[in-house]
């Protein structure tokens, strides 16, 4: 019998993730079309039309699990809580059978019983989203501020039940409602505790480093596009806010990317710390990235916390690291204990 990775396995290399990715190798940054794409192809409704990658892939799991952890943290002291998320895409967006079998095989940890709701009704949530999910679970007081540059990604948080803005987009037109989530009848933000703020801006970068949140989530495409000028930002940020920030390491493809990402490890070591990183293979077979995730603040989390960070973290990349482990590529007649023999 053949264990080969299967294609459609989302725990297998994703074919067109992978060639998408390597097709974007030593791409000139700034330019479209040689930008990276981590995101399979068809993935095109209206709301992702033009996202680069695939919501609810292994980096969204992974940030999503970080965000979830320390927003649980932060709630425990600080009410109303509040965020700033700039880069923030939808609020919510359509599960791809992908997204759904990453999650059944997962099966368990933050991302995957917060997303739970959400999946059965064929949506993924943002990590904005869950945030405020979070908030409602606890019965706690929390207040995001959200901006996006894409004016349709940023309707949707208008649209949002959460939203405060008194020109909520509504109704909801056809468009939106594709991707958008019905409201969360929770108590909690039945009562307002759980308010969205939407922010006008013209660059979600230049909304950090001197924003006065409690947590900043800086989830660009590309943080090494902008490097430096998120760097600093992010510096400035984290003396006073904890702040979350997705990267997207191509270091194992060598080169450029190598050298990017050890200037930045050199950067935040001579900034001093506290800082905490976890990361994510991003194929279970011959990952040619990592996605990872940042904490910086002025204070590190508790030992609870980082037990859950670390725990969340690895639990994913057991999952993914071991399920590339090993292979079978035979055909049932080469297997004699199936049977077969071989015949040539
Ligand atoms: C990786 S996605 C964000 C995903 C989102 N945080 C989530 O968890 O679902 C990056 C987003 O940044 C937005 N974006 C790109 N350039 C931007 C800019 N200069 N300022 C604000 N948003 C920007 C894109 O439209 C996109 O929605």
């Amino acid at each position: 019998m053949s264990s080969k990775p299967d294609a459609h396995d989302p725990l297998s290399p994703c074919e067109p993730c992978s060639s998408d990715a390597e097709r974007n190798v030593g791409a000139a940054p700034g330019r479209e079309e040689d930008a990276w794409h981590f995101k399979p192809a068809g993935l095109e409704r209206p709301l992702h039309s033009g996202l680069r990658y695939e919501p609810g892939s292994f980096g969204d799991i992974l940030k999503g699990a970080w965000a979830i952890e320390v927003a649980r943290w932060l709630l425990a002291s600080s009410q109303p809580l509040s965020c700033l998320d700039p880069f923030a895409g939808c609020e919510t967006y359509a599960a791809t059978d992908g997204t759904r079998g990453r999650a059944a095989k997962l099966g368990r940890g933050a991302w995957v019983r917060a997303q739970a709701p959400f999946l059965a009704r064929g949506q993924v949530a943002s990590t904005g989203r869950l945030l405020c999910e979070t908030a409602i679970g606890m019965g706690a007081a929390l207040e995001l501020a959200v901006f996006d540059a894409d004016p349709d990604r940023l309707a949707t948080w208008k649209a949002s039940s959460l939203s405060v803005r008194d020109d909520r987009v509504s109704p909801i037109d056809a468009r939106q409602a594709i991707e958008h989530a019905e409201p969360s009848s929770d108590a909690a933000s039945a009562m307002g505790r759980v308010k969205v703020e939407i922010i006008d801006a013209s660059d979600g970068a230049h909304l950090i480093g001197d924003s006065e949140a409690d947590l900043v989530f800086v989830d660009p495409y590309d943080f090494f596009d902008r490097a430096d000028e998120l760097v600093p930002r992010v510096l400035a940020q984290r003396r006073r806010s904890q702040v979350l920030v997705y990267l997207h390491n191509r270091a194992p493809r060598g080169g450029g990317h190598a050298r990017a990402y050890a200037r930045l490890r050199e950067k935040l070591e001579l900034d001093g710390g506290p800082f905490l990183i976890g990361r994510v293979p991003s194929d279970a077979v011959l990952p040619r990235s990592w996605h990872e995730v940042l904490l910086l603040g002025p204070s590190p989390p508790p030992p609870s916390v980082r037990s859950a960070l670390e725990r969340e973290t690895k639990g994913i990349t057991c999952k993914l690291a071991t399920s590339g482990a090993f292979e079978d590529i035979s055909r049932p007649t080469d297997n004699p204990e199936q049977g077969g023999s071989r015949s040539r």
